[in-house]
């Protein structure tokens, strides 16, 4: 294979491995190697994500939590150095959306949510997983932002808040830990269909389809993503032979950066 795309004998820890990008990033990875320690809130998705990945011969662990709780972080690394010896990529991906709507009408509780486990929870897997990859003197670590880390969030406010903590959590550490050789990246979709967006519930009072063509109008390329042109990003962001991109913010959005 090549050396571009091989991740044998490479552990990766994903969050939110039970659905969207991180079960597709899971596969991608055990495809071409990867050792996985997975984990979720959501028990019974994660469990179709391990059962599928064995079915196909990849070692898997995995464990069910919350990534806002620290005592989660450390058992997930932990669990990581113990079943594969190292831990040498980890990707803060579990993350949550908002009820849209503007800001004069936000409140403190969905503040503190989406803080909670779209910052909070990064920031403290990061916390553990620098520990674990400053030692070995190795590792990277993709977090998972998102345009709206970029810029304004409309009716999103709080998502975009604390997706734009993402990226300030990644530039830090990735000035931190650079001289470990541990490098620190972030991705940036835009509107893409996993289950997050791609949800009827978004549009009780349309179909799905309509919803995706709204989403999309803004876009030069006049469609949301689909979730594998993410992951293909993903892949070549932590890709072995990928060893000195550190400390970037990296849009992958159809060309909405550029307007
Ligand atoms: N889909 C998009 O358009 C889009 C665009 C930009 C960024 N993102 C980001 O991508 C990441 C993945 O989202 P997705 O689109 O695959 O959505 P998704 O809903 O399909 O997957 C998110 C996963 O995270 C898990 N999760 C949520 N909160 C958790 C918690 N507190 N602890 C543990 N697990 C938790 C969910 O159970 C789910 O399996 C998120 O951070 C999201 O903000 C998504």
């Amino acid at each position: 294979m090549d050396s571009l795309l091989d991740f044998s004998g490479k552990s990766a820890l994903i969050t939110g491995a039970a659905s969207g990008f991180g079960r597709s990033l899971a596969y991608a990875l055990g495809e071409r190697g990867a050792k996985l320690v997975l984990a979720d809130y959501n028990a019974d998705g994660l469990q179709e994500t391990v059962a599928e990945l064995e079915g196909k011969g990849v070692e898997v662990a995995s464990l069910v939590g919350n990534v806002a709780e620290e005592a989660h972080a450390q058992a997930l690394v932990e669990l990581a150095v113990e079943r594969f010896g190292k831990l040498d990529m980890a990707v803060n991906n579990a993350g949550i959306a908002p009820a849209l709507g503007p800001m004069v009408h936000l409140d403190a509780d969905t503040l503190d949510h989406q803080f909670s486990v779209n910052a909070k929870g990064v920031a403290l897997g990061m916390k553990h997983q620098m520990r674990a990859m400053c030692a070995q003197k190795d590792g990277a670590i993709l977090n998972v932002s998102s345009m709206a880390g970029l810029g304004g969030t409309p009716m999103g406010s709080s998502y975009g808040a604390a997706k734009h903590a993402v990226i300030g959590l990644t530039k830090t550490a990735a000035v931190e830990v650079g001289s470990y050789n541990v490098r620190v990246n972030a991705i940036c979709p835009f509107f893409t269909a996993t289950p997050m967006v791609d949800n009827p519930q978004l549009n009780p009072k349309g179909d799905i389809a309509d919803l995706n063509k709204n989403l999309a109008r803004g876009c030069p390329m006049k469609r949301i993503a689909r979730v594998e042109e993410i992951v293909d990003v993903m892949v070549m962001m932590l890709s072995p032979a990928n060893t000195y991109m550190n400390g970037i913010a990296v849009p992958v959005d159809g060309g909405m950066s550029a307007m």
